[in-house]
């Protein structure tokens, strides 16, 4: 590097000497504006559920969900992300009630967009809140592979077909962003086409582009339910290999010739080298999402005080924008962004 100073004439401590002096030099900073806020809704009135394994995160009704959301909005969080907890008795193999224009989320992002137009809506397109099965798409008998899984596999095409379906019932519904979460091939283009085909042109694609086969989504599967049905299953035959980082730019590289408008990357904190490839390769709007064992982890050893949650929470989303993230969905994105009014992160000493 050409501006290698030599000690003693540079001494890197001179611009950390003083909190101005940290704060002049700083290079990110974390706004409110950066945060997506990740919200469950399920059935009910005035009712909220605790999520055992997600302190301080709750499943709301719809009435509830409004509340949180022009909290949300009054905190300065430009969207949220809205995951449906689907009641047992409305799960089927095919999960069909992700196609029906009244269910749950289509209800919440109606109620959502009503009372508060302000903000961006984006919702999942996957089966599996819907699926007895809980895999993000269509399980079929696999005749020629009778050893393999059971016997079943997830399908590729015919799920693609629903998913579209899926996406145009929530875009009617008044979600401004469809966000395919299911990894399946050629999603990405079937669901543009989908929704030009129905008018809704203005509708935009989140990607979850590279997005792992992760333990990390355990308490995400508590959350809306889907953990009992998945069962041993996994979801390894269309979600990522942890140990492959090249393949995410193949990943991308479809996605966006298919029609992505924004791109993410998830899990957050293990993955911030595809992070930064993703933005550096394809300079996209990308978005890291800290998912719910990364804020599991953080909770439960701050719960132990082995950690201070205010200073590690910052210092995690901060992290994502030195990788290269133009935003971060988090599940402390409430908080935060409060914390973040009162005192913006670059001012902090
Ligand atoms: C559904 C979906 C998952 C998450 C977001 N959308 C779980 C999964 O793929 O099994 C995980 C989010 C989190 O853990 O916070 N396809």
């Amino acid at each position: 590097m050409h501006f290698l100073g030599r000690f003693p004439r540079t001494r890197m401590r001179r611009d950390r000497r003083d909190a101005w002096s940290r704060r002049l030099t700083r290079e990110h900073v974390l706004t409110p504006s950066d945060l997506i806020w990740p919200l469950f809704v399920h059935e009910g009135e005035g009712l909220a559920t605790p999520i055992a394994s997600m302190p301080g995160v709750s499943r709301l009704s719809i009435d509830l969900l409004v509340e949180a959301v022009k909290e949300g909005h009054a905190a300065g969080i430009p969207a949220v992300a809205i995951f449906p907890v689907i009641d047992p008795s409305k799960k089927t193999n095919d999960g069909e009630e992700a196609t029906n224009p009244d269910n749950l989320v289509c209800r919440a992002v109606r109620a959502v967009k009503t009372a508060c137009p302000d903000i961006g809506v984006i919702c999942d397109v996957a089966l599996d809140p819907f699926t007895t099965h809980g895999q993000d798409g269509l399980l079929r008998p696999d005749d020629r592979a009778p050893w393999y899984a059971n016997g079943a596999y997830v399908v590729n095409d015919e799920t693609v077909e629903v998913l579209s379906q899926q996406a145009i019932v929530q875009a009617r519904a008044g979600c401004d962003v469809i966000a395919p979460s299911d990894m399946m091939d050629g999603r990405i283009g079937a669901v543009r086409d989908a929704l030009e085909h129905e008018g809704l042109s203005h509708v935009r694609i989140l990607s979850y582009a590279a997005k792992y086969a992760s333990a990390f989504y355990g308490p995400f599967r508590d959350a809306v339910g889907s953990k009992g049905n998945l069962g041993k299953g996994d979801k390894r035959t269309y979600q990522m290999d942890p140990s492959n980082g090249i393949e995410a730019l193949r990943e991308v590289a479809l996605d966006v010739e298919e029609g992505a408008d924004m791109l993410m990357v998830k899990p957050g904190m293990p993955y911030l080298d595809v992070l930064w490839r993703v933005k550096e390769a394809f300079g996209l709007p990308t978005f890291a999402y800290q998912v719910s064992g990364e804020y599991a982890m953080l909770k439960a050893s701050a719960e132990r005080g082995w950690l201070d949650w205010d200073r590690v929470i910052l210092e995690s989303l901060i992290g994502f924008k030195r990788a290269g993230a133009d935003g971060i969905l988090t599940y402390a994105a409430l908080e935060v962004a409060r914390a973040l009014r009162n005192e913006p992160h670059d001012s902090r000493p």
